[in-house]
């Protein structure tokens, strides 16, 4: 037997552990298939950063020579990186010489501004800098994680991608027509905050949508908040404000008709403080629309979900590291608040009204309007 190295296994020694060879080397395959994964991970991230998948969601059958021709780029590597895709079942080829992109890899990989399932951005730069990935490692000694901003610039960048394209493309037309009267109040003039608005896609999208209303954004993230101000200022959008602040700094005052927190809670330290400053800060007939991931109460449940196993390492490498970022950190994590725990949450932050589910066919996530009285 040889190993990946080319060196012959000491087949004997191998057999006298009592191992089952077959589910071993099973097993070896499955880890195999994570390395693959985090290889290609970054062949996708390339053929976003190099435009090359836009290139090819239009083209239709297309040769090395062709892709380095209309985009300038070296054709050897251009033909090593096709044949790559093509391995992975994201490009077809029936010789290996010409390659051509579906329409449904076109929609999962190219089509940023509206296709619901763009994936291409979650692929921004890798899933952390080794710098980031030895803090990870002393976190597990010191039990304290980093915060978003602690990741860098670049994190920012990266969960924008990975998000906005929910909040540009069904914030508005999918979920707010389903909440009682969200539509109505933000047409007639209505104050809003984002809290945990991360780079403002939520805030920008309905900013827009809803000139006559108010928005702003929230996060102690000074990454973030650089790149929401950017990006109102590019463009000029004047109903939008953005402050550099967590949730526990909220005005204690009902001011505020529309309160937000997409995907933000769990990766909170201390999110009952959250819940109880949002409290503070809602008119009496407020809303407050809660983004959370899909979660469920046991292990057996999460069971269902098929891609545990990133949760958890999303968690470890971002949820849980962010909500553990100081020494007395709830730690929540990515799957730590589930539908029974987060009306938990709110009801003990004081907020007695309607606690209404919505599963918008989302499969990552739920959606709550939760009510003050
Ligand atoms: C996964 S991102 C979500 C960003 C944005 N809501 C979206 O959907 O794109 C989580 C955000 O929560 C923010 N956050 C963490 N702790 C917070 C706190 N105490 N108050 C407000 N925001 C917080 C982080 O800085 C980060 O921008």
């Amino acid at each position: 037997m040889w190993n990946h190295s080319g060196v012959e296994l000491d087949r004997t020694t191998e057999e006298t552990k009592d191992l089952d060879m077959d589910a071993a080397a099973l097993l070896a395959f499955k880890v195999w298939t994570y390395k693959q994964g985090e290889l290609v991970s970054l062949m996708i991230h390339l053929g976003d950063r190099l435009g090359l998948y836009h290139d090819l969601a239009h083209a239709g059958p297309t040769t090395p020579a062709e892709l380095a021709e209309r985009t300038g780029l070296h054709q050897r590597w251009l033909l090593e990186w096709l044949r790559g895709q093509a391995a992975a079942g994201l490009l077809e080829t029936t010789d290996g010489e010409t390659f051509e992109m579906s329409p449904e890899s076109a929609t999962v990989l190219s089509d940023e501004s509206d296709s619901l399932l763009f994936a291409a951005g979650a692929f921004q730069g890798g899933a952390a800098p080794p710098e980031v990935v030895d803090r990870i490692a002393e976190a597990f000694r010191t039990g304290i994680g980093l915060t978003y901003d602690e990741m860098g610039p670049a994190a920012a960048h990266s969960v924008e991608r990975m998000l906005a394209p929910w909040s540009r493309i069904a914030l508005v037309p999918e979920l707010l027509p389903r909440l009682a009267d969200a539509s109505e109040r933000l047409g007639g003039g209505a104050r809003v905050i984002d809290v945990g608005c991360g780079a403002g896609t939520a805030v920008l999208t309905l900013a827009e949508a809803f000139p006559g209303s108010t928005f702003e954004g929230w996060d102690p993230s000074a990454h973030a908040i650089e790149r929401a101000r950017a990006a109102a200022a590019e463009r000029g959008i004047p109903n939008a404000t953005f402050v550099q602040q967590p949730a526990a700094g909220l005005p204690d005052e009902p001011t505020f008709d529309l309160v937000l927190t997409f995907d933000c809670l769990h990766d909170m330290t201390h999110p009952e403080q959250a819940a109880e400053a949002i409290r503070g800060c809602i008119a009496a007939d407020g809303t407050w629309l809660i983004k959370e991931v899909k979660a469920g109460d046991t292990w057996a449940e999460n069971q269902r979900n098929p891609v545990l196993a990133m949760m958890y390492a999303t968690s470890v490498l971002t949820c849980m590291s962010s909500a553990l970022s100081a020494p007395d950190g709830a730690g929540l994590g990515t799957l730590g608040l589930p539908p029974a725990r987060l009306e938990q949450l709110c009801r003990d932050a004081g907020f007695s009204g309607a606690f209404d589910v919505h599963d918008i066919g989302d499969p990552a996530n739920l959606y709550y309007e939760v009510r003050p009285n």
